[in-house]
């Protein structure tokens, strides 16, 4: 932990456990640190990074507070921070002055959250400064929960990775904007919409009951979080039977795999089952995509979850890992 904050405080590139997945670190108010974060990931400089600290208190001076509005969007985010930091939601209104262009990719505003990993914690006291850190992989590969994970993709390219285990959450933090009276949704992610919708009824869901531009989150466009894999194909429960007896690769949930074993038998082939409860889903998505990735099936057919509330954010994902490159 020491060196890893010493490595850090001289500008170096350190990944660490948070309890989504791996972030990849480094000063976030240092521009010559943060660019390192952009070469070692590949990563387009619009695409804004997420700054980590401990506590509300430590976030306030990243943020402008220069008007009635602002006051009132940083109520917003207390109320939130106050009720779910720390945990796996990022919150985002418009920057202050110690926040450097290149750490929010240009964008007037950044993107705060306060992990509750302790080792993540510990990192960030020990530092004693906000760390830049998106998840820790290259540009374009999937997100790593398992620090054998990110050696996948940047080994080499980073000074040390801190192993902490597997992610207990396994997806992406949610991402929230307070800069509107109604906040927005840009990013689905491990704290479920449900829980945030206490706190603001009026919660508007980017995509789904929002006018806010796409750009507004410009990492949550196109083709992400998607294994490097010839086709992907997302289908629903009913069209499973023809995936289970094509013999390409299988990602479904458990409870179909035990009615498709006992209607048609063992299955050739490569398959992937997940549980059929939500988070337990998404702690493991990302594990099963990077030993998909390693099996290198030509086509993969993935068993599409239904269009519930709690299903949002594992849908966003397969939906990304399943469109397209440009
Ligand atoms: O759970 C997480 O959020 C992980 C861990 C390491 O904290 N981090 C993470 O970072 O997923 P990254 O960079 O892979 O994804 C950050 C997302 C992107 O979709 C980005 O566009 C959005 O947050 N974002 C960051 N700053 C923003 C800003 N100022 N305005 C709007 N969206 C922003
Ligand atoms: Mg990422």
């Amino acid at each position: 932990m020491q060196q890893a904050a010493e490595i850090l405080k001289s500008g170096g590139l350190v990944a660490f456990p948070t309890e989504t997945v791996y972030g990849l670190g480094a000063r976030g108010l240092d521009p010559v640190a943060v660019a390192r974060i952009f070469e070692a990931k590949g990563r387009p400089s619009h695409n804004p990074l997420i700054l980590h600290i401990n506590n509300f208190t430590d976030a306030r001076p990243l943020w402008r507070c220069a008007s009635r509005e602002d006051e009132a969007a940083l109520l917003r985010a207390e109320s939130l921070a106050r009720e779910f930091w720390p945990g796996p939601l990022t919150l985002v209104h418009y920057k202050s002055e110690i926040v450097p262009d290149i750490t929010t990719g240009g964008n007037a505003r950044v993107a705060l959250r306060a992990p509750s990993h302790p080792v993540a914690r510990d990192l960030i006291q020990y530092v004693g400064e906000p760390l830049a850190a998106p998840s820790a992989n290259a540009s374009g590969r999937v997100s790593p929960t398992s620090a054998a994970h990110v050696l996948e993709s940047l080994n080499h390219k980073i000074d040390a990775v801190l192993d902490g285990g597997i992610c207990e959450f396994g997806l992406e933090s949610t991402v929230v904007d307070v800069t509107h009276a109604a906040p927005v949704i840009l990013r689905a992610g491990a704290l479920p919409e449900s829980e945030i919708l206490r706190i603001f009824p009026n919660l508007q869901i980017h995509g789904v009951s929002s006018t806010v531009s796409p750009a507004a989150s410009p990492g949550n466009i196109g083709r992400h979080y998607a294994p490097r894999i010839g086709e992907i194909v997302l289908l629903h429960q009913d069209e499973m039977a023809r995936a289970w007896e094509s013999g390409d690769a299988l990602l479904a949930r458990q409870s179909t795999a035990d009615y498709y074993h006992s209607r048609l038998g063992a299955r050739g082939g490569v398959s992937e089952f997940l549980p059929d409860e939500p988070a337990a889903f998404a702690r493991e998505i990302y594990a099963a995509f990077y030993r998909l990735e390693r099996a290198a099936p030509e086509r993969l057919f993935i068993e599409f979850p239904p269009d519930e509330s709690g299903w949002r954010a594992v849908r966003d994902r397969l939906r990304r890992a399943a469109e397209k490159e440009d």
